[in-house]
């Protein structure tokens, strides 16, 4: 992985994140003209603003590509939504919305269009067909996973119902279609502290992120008890309060204040030293209103789309500091694979979920919307 310095960080303080892909494939010009390739490719760069990582060489290459699938987006009436961790050339070049995986949930469900195609990991796909059954929804990348989705089973949650008989089981959404059909209600990194507060009963299964299960038992302590499973987010586990603290105390030698903004699926000691925990949405909009108010000096305890989405989105400039970690799962959509769903999706591409699941977890999605309203 080359180490990029984004704009206005510190020479020796670089966010280690990969150079811009080169496209995998020769796509030639889809019978684009120069001047639409070169209109499309300042688009692209002055979109994304990032002009080291992102050339305009890269962005002509790419320009081809965006242009036909906006294009064939437009002609099949698709919706293109993208998480946040999907790569700039994704989410500034052809999504149609960009959002964490709560408000991504809301749009999948309420979108006129009868095609939702979703740039991002399996679960997500797969909760888009649920609060849509009746839609077509594209998952370009069918091989796409998670480490906490991939860790737990529906059997896993039977087992834990007949150990603790009637004790409500609380899902994130990083979960298979099947584990949601055995929980009772599903939340996001933007609400689980408040619906798990407004549950009924002094007890409650919170699976599978185990950070995220310590955060709620703290959170709820004296109120309830909360039995957590032990999974983990690959990327988040990485970070650790120590590493920040260093961080914090060599920028402090500097007469630099730094801030930290870190993801709740990170550990307690990361969330100690964070000045400000929220969904990969709220992270974005936050590193915003930070540097807008002159705090520039800024540390994303998260996964590197969240600082490609604050650099694209800010005029500021601020000063990213520290190392993100990249999901190879979240990078392993490329612009090709939404090409080739779009065009002529293979059986994979398609989410297909026995109705009986659907049905089962749209009850525990539909009690999430009431109670995070
Ligand atoms: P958000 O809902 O905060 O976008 O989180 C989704 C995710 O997978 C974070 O790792
Ligand atoms: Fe899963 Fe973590 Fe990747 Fe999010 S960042 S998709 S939780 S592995």
């Amino acid at each position: 992985m080359k180490a990029v310095a984004l704009r206005g960080a510190f020479d020796s303080m670089v966010i280690d994140m990969p150079a811009a892909p080169l496209p995998r494939g020769s796509y030639g010009t889809f019978g684009y003209s120069e001047e639409e390739i070169e209109r499309e490719a300042i688009r692209l760069q002055v979109a994304i603003k990032q002009p080291m990582r992102w050339s305009i060489e890269i962005c002509r290459s790419l320009a081809p590509i965006t242009m036909e699938i906006n294009r064939l987006k437009e002609e099949k009436g698709v919706f293109l939504i993208a998480h946040s961790y999907q790569t700039p050339d994704i989410t500034y070049g052809v999504a149609d919305s960009v959002a964490d995986s709560y408000a991504l949930s809301k749009e999948a469900r309420d979108a006129p269009e009868q095609t939702i195609l979703f740039s991002s990991v399996r679960f997500m796909a797969e909760t888009a067909k649920i609060v849509s059954p009746h839609k077509t929804v594209l998952h370009p990348s069918p091989d796409a996973g998670c480490s906490l989705s991939d860790g737990i089973s529906a059997q896993d949650i039977r087992d834990l119902k007949m150990r603790n008989p009637g004790v409500p089981v609380v899902c994130y959404i990083n979960t298979s279609a099947a584990v949601k059909a055995e929980c009772d209600v599903c939340v996001t990194s933007s609400n689980y502290l408040r619906i798990c507060e407004r549950l009924p009963g002094d007890r409650l299964i919170f699976v599978p992120d185990r950070f995220m299960g310590s955060h709620l038992q703290e959170h709820l302590r004296g109120k309830k008890e909360v039995l957590v499973y032990d999974g983990e987010c690959e990327v988040h586990a990485e970070f650790t309060g120590k590493k920040i603290r260093r961080w914090k105390s060599s920028m402090r030698e500097h007469g630099i204040d730094l801030m930290v903004l870190s993801h709740p699926e990170c550990g307690a000691d990361v969330l100690e030293e964070s000045d400000i925990v929220g969904s990969s949405e709220v992270l974005k909009d936050e590193a915003i209103r930070l540097a807008s108010e002159g705090k520039k000096d800024i540390m994303l305890i998260t996964e590197c789309g969240t600082a490609d989405r604050v650099l694209a989105e800010t005029e500021e400039q601020l000063n990213l500091i520290g190392a993100c970690v990249m999901c190879r799962h979240m990078k392993t959509t490329g612009l090709e694979d939404i090409l080739q769903a779009l065009r002529d999706p293979t059986p994979e591409q398609v989410i297909d979920l026995d109705p009986v699941i659907i049905e089962r977890a749209s009850r525990s999605l539909d009690e999430m919307f009431r109670l995070a309203e």
